[in-house]
Parts: structure tokens; sequence; C-alpha cells
């Protein structure tokens, strides 16, 4: 018989290889490739640590037993004014090339019948809103915002030029002026951001004490995230290297009383663009924590940073002069529970990268 059912540890090569099929890379069907995939595939979906029977990722079977779609999912816990909230973060959607046309639909429709109170996903491309929103899901238009802070603007203007056949000469013949004005910059930020660095001190943010400020600091959210100290620890090792060989920065910022302002939490990829999971401040000390992280990355090379919107931080980083965009990837969410979608709608959810699809992600090697 064919149709949707739960993914299983029997199902991985099989998934694997679609996986390598639709997400096919240069590297080809290689060994290490497949090895690769599907230990991911199994540390995500199935040994995840909200591991869930009742809310697994799913697969479509076809009347041979061939496996022509997937559909993976993250149980999460969250509250909402302090009640349990269970959701689903939907990742790794694919449909076998020749398969399309409705299975994409039955799979998600499975999903969203499934026991959750809420379903989402925060990196889904157009082909997966037109489903999720076929379905009566919704497109959360504030958390899909995205800001940039060009840091070293000169060398990001190289890089998109060297991206391009036809601008390689003038990337060429421009690098110098730009680097001379990344220096000017970088000397000007060190002078503007310096104040924040005085005035605070940082400190390497271990998923212990993120796992108390993160109590103290989401809990005037209608609806917030709940770790433990495991799921935590998961959420941030996949984190730092779910996405390649770069590293992840975690930084707590006290203030001189020794109070803590907020913290912030970074990944720089070799390409040296800082990609923010998460940004949490106090009220009074948004500011503060910006400059923080602006002065971190600057001072750590960094090109740019760029984030997907915390509602709260739009003045402060409006402030701050970061360009905002809103061209995608989605955040998409849906349930039958009103009071949730206001909740997401209004902005006010405790909801950042680090909530989202980031730490399921998967990386060749
Ligand atoms: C995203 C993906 C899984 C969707 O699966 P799919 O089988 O192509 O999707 P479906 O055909 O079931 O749904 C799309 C179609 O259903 C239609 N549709 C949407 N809601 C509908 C509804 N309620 N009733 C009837 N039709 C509906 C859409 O308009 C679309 O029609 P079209 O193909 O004529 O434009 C698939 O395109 C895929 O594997 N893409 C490559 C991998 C990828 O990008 N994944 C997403 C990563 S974020």
């Amino acid at each position: 018989m064919s149709g949707v059912r739960p993914f299983v540890k029997a199902d991985i090569a099989q998934v694997a290889e679609l996986h390598r099929t639709v997400f096919a890379t240069a590297d080809g069907p290689s060994a290490r490739d497949a090895g690769c995939r599907e230990a991911y595939l199994g540390e995500v979906f199935l040994d995840n640590p909200w591991r869930d029977e009742a809310l697994s990722s799913l697969v479509y079977e076809e009347a041979g037993g061939r496996i022509s779609g997937f559909l993976g999912v993250m149980p999460r816990s969250m509250r909402m004014h302090g009640a349990p909230v269970r959701a689903a973060v939907a990742s790794q959607f694919i449909v076998h090339p020749e398969r399309r046309g409705r299975l994409g639909l039955r799979l998600l429709k499975a999903l969203f019948d499934g026991p959750q109170d809420l379903s989402m996903t925060d990196e889904a491309n157009d082909s997966t809103r037109v489903v999720w929103e076929g379905l009566h899901g919704t497109t959360a238009f504030l958390y899909s915002m995205r800001w940039t802070f060009p840091l070293r603007p000169g060398r990001l203007a190289l890089s998109v030029l060297r991206g391009r056949k036809w601008a390689a000469p003038l990337a060429l013949v421009s690098g110098p002026f730009a680097l001379t004005a990344d220096a000017v910059l970088a000397r000007l930020a060190r002078t503007h951001f310096g104040r924040s660095l005085r005035e605070a001190s940082d400190e390497d943010l271990d998923a212990a004490t993120l796992l108390t400020c993160l109590d103290e600091f989401s809990g005037d959210r209608a609806l917030s995230p709940q770790y433990g100290g495991l799921s935590l620890r998961w959420v941030l090792r996949r984190a730092g290297g779910a996405n390649g060989d770069g590293r992840l920065h975690k930084v707590l910022v006290r203030r001189q009383t020794q109070e803590v302002a907020g913290w912030y939490i970074y990944y720089v990829d070799s390409r040296r663009v800082g990609e923010v999971l998460q940004i949490v401040a106090k009220p009074y000390s948004v500011d503060e924590v910006l400059d923080h992280l602006f002065s971190h990355a600057s001072a750590r090379g960094v090109v740019a940073l760029s984030g997907r919107l915390e509602p709260r931080l739009i003045r402060a980083l409006s402030r701050h002069n970061c360009l905002f965009h809103w061209r995608g990837p989605w955040m998409l969410v849906h349930s039958k529970r009103a009071e949730l979608l206001d909740a997401i709608h209004r902005g006010d959810a405790f909801l950042t990268r680090l909530e989202g699809e980031w730490c399921m992600r998967y990386r060749l090697g």
C-alpha cells in the first residue's frame, strides 16, 4: 500500500539517496557523501533530544516500497503564557523530481493533522510556501524579514563583484580603494563601539548560563521556547558544527554592576560572513548589546553580519543603520489555535534561529 507513514531507521539509506538526488552537489554520490547523509538523518530526525514517536518525520512510500518523499520533523517544547505547547519544526521537505505534484501536499497535510499545537519552518523557499499556504498555513512576515549590517562594505562589494564574470575587472581595479575604505571604517568603528567594550565585560556563554538567562529574558513573551540542559547543549553543538568549518561565538554581556545586559550568538563562515542566530537584551540594554556585537565581529574580521528579524529589535537595528530585506527564505506557521498564530503575527513570540531550522541543516563532511 502506498501512502504517508512515519520515518524509521530502516528508511535512512533510501531517504539519504532521495536527499542526494534532490540536493545533488558537485561532489557526486561518493561513499563519504552517502555516509554523511545517513549519519545526519539519524542524528537530527531520529536521535534528537525531543524525539517523540507520535510526532515523527514522515516519508511517502510507493506501492513497491520505494520512498519518494520526505518531510523532516523535529518536535519542540514551548509555552504559551506558561502553559505547555507542543511544536513541530519542519525541514528538508523533499519529493523525488519524477513524483512532484500532490505528494508534497500529502506529506504536509499529514504533518498538519498531527498532535502538535503549532507547526513551523523558518528557512522555507517559494515552492514550500505555495504548498504550506495551500493548506491554510500562513507566512509570518515579521519573522521572515532579514537584516544585514556591513562591517567591511568594501570587501563585501568586492566579493559580490568577483562572483559576476563581467564585473571581475572592475573588482581588480577597485580593490585597493575598497580595502582602504574598509580600514578607515574599521578605525571609526573601533572608536564608535569602543565605549560599549569599556563599559561592559563579556564572557563565553555556556549552556547552563544560557538556560537560566533564557527563562528570565523570554518570560515576558506570550510564546517562548522551553529547553532542558540536554536539549540546549544539543542545539548549541549542532549550531556550531552543522554548517561547515566556521566558528560559533556565544557571548554574554555584563554591565559594570555585573548585571546581565544580554547576549548574542553568531556563526562566522568561511567567507567571514557572520550569521546571527540570537540577540537578546533587556529593553534598556539593547543598544549596548548591539554595539558589543558589532565591535566583537569587527575585531574578528567579519565582513558583514546578517540575521533573521527579532521583532522587538527592529527599532534598535534601524538606529544602527542595518539594511532590511524580504526576499525569503520564509518563516511559515500553521496552527488550529488562533491565539498561537496571533502571538506570532504580532511579534510576541521568542522565536530565534536557535528555535528554527539552523540546527537541522545538512552539511557535507
Ligand atoms: C517543495 C516540494 C517538496 C513540494 O512538493 P511537490 O510535490 O512539488 O508539491 P505539490 O505538487 O504537492 O504542491 C504543489 C502544487 O500543489 C498546488 N496546491 C497547493 N495547495 C493546494 C491545495 N490545497 N489543493 C490543491 N492544490 C494545491 C500548488 O499550486 C502546486 O501546483 P502546481 O504544481 O500546478 O504549481 C518539492 O517541490 C521539492 O522537492 N522541491 C525541491 C526541494 C526543495 O526545494 N525543498 C524545499 C526546501 S525549503
